[in-house]
């Protein structure tokens, strides 16, 4: 029989990404024995009932002492202080890596704590659904879905190997990209969303409070495009916080052409609303 990519596997979080990318080694064979660490005790039982993970960890520390890879899979403004607590924990040579969706503070964060010989590659799978925990977690998640991985001049090229080859192994296609083009690439296409969306459910429901029933009403344009609204509130917190100036520039783009759309509406311009929305229909018709 093939050894395993990995022997023993330390999964911190074991939710939604952490509870998956597990489900998707054990399918692919590729990791042996796995171990998992989460401050929500029921969900780690649930993790143990389901088969998810093979042994349930006290702390954090007993949870890596003996991992070959360890895999954080917590909100990501919690990286830094689930590091600090291991840091002193792991084994000569172990690798550690992440599925944040935010990276160039977190990497700076994690290549700062970890010591000399414990190598980081910082991750991020590019799939996900509106739910948490580890009993939403499911092995295909991440088939033929991209992850990005946000390798800097002082990464382990062995390491991002590893870490290469295990992605590869739950189905995904891995990408490289410097952690800064990450944060604002994903800025644009998954975070500015993620706060239109809440914004516009909240926006909706405040004037539901002045008419009522009017989110009975509420038919597929609505409902598709707020979907994104049902994640998780202290997931999307830390991603608001941790990446905020690629962010806060969008946000202020996206402000400027809402007024300017507010004020062709009062003006009555139909020629330039239709004009706007030609322009967009384009580019999101070439969207493939
Ligand atoms: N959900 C998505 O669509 C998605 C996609 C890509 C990346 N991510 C990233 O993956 C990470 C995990 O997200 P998720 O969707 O799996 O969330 P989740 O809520 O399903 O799982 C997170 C788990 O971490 C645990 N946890 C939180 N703080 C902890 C701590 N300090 N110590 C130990 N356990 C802790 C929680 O109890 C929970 O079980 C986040 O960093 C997120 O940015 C999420």
């Amino acid at each position: 029989m093939t050894q395993p990519l990995i022997q023993t596997m330390t999964v911190i979080g074991v939710g939604l990404i952490g509870g998956s990318l597990v489900r998707a080694l054990k399918a692919a064979g590729a990791v042996g024995r796995v171990i998992g660490v989460d401050c929500d005790p029921e969900n780690l039982q649930t993790a143990l009932e389901l088969g998810v993970i093979d042994e349930a960890a006290a702390s954090l520390a007993a949870g890596v002492c003996h991992a070959d890879l360890v895999f954080l899979a917590v909100p990501v403004r919690s990286v830094e202080g689930v590091v600090a607590k291991i840091a002193s924990h792991l084994p000569a040579g172990c690798i550690v890596t992440d599925g944040g969706s935010v990276k160039l503070e977190l990497v700076r964060q994690c290549e700062t704590l970890l010591p000399a010989g414990i190598h980081f590659v910082g991750g991020h799978p590019i799939a996900g659904t509106e739910r948490s925990g580890v009993a939403a977690s499911f092995a295909e998640l991440f088939k033929g879905r991209r992850c990005i991985l946000t390798p800097t001049a002082v990464t382990n090229p062995h390491a991002l190997h590893m870490v290469r080859q295990l992605w590869e192994a739950a189905g995904s296609r891995v990408e490289c990209m410097d952690p800064l083009t990450h944060d604002r690439v994903f800025a644009a296409v998954s975070h500015l969303p993620h706060m239109v969306a809440y914004t516009l459910v909240h926006a909706v429901a405040a004037s539901a409070e002045e008419e009522e029933n009017i989110l009975a009403f509420s038919a597929g344009g609505f409902r598709d495009f707020t979907r994104i609204a049902s994640s998780d509130p202290v997931m999307w917190r830390d991603i608001a916080l941790m990446n905020s100036g690629p962010l806060l520039e969008l946000l202020d783009r996206y402000a400027t052409d809402l007024e300017a759309l507010r004020q062709r509406v009062a003006a009555g311009d139909g020629p330039w609303l239709e004009q706007f929305f030609r322009t967009s229909k384009r580019l999101r018709d070439e969207i493939a």
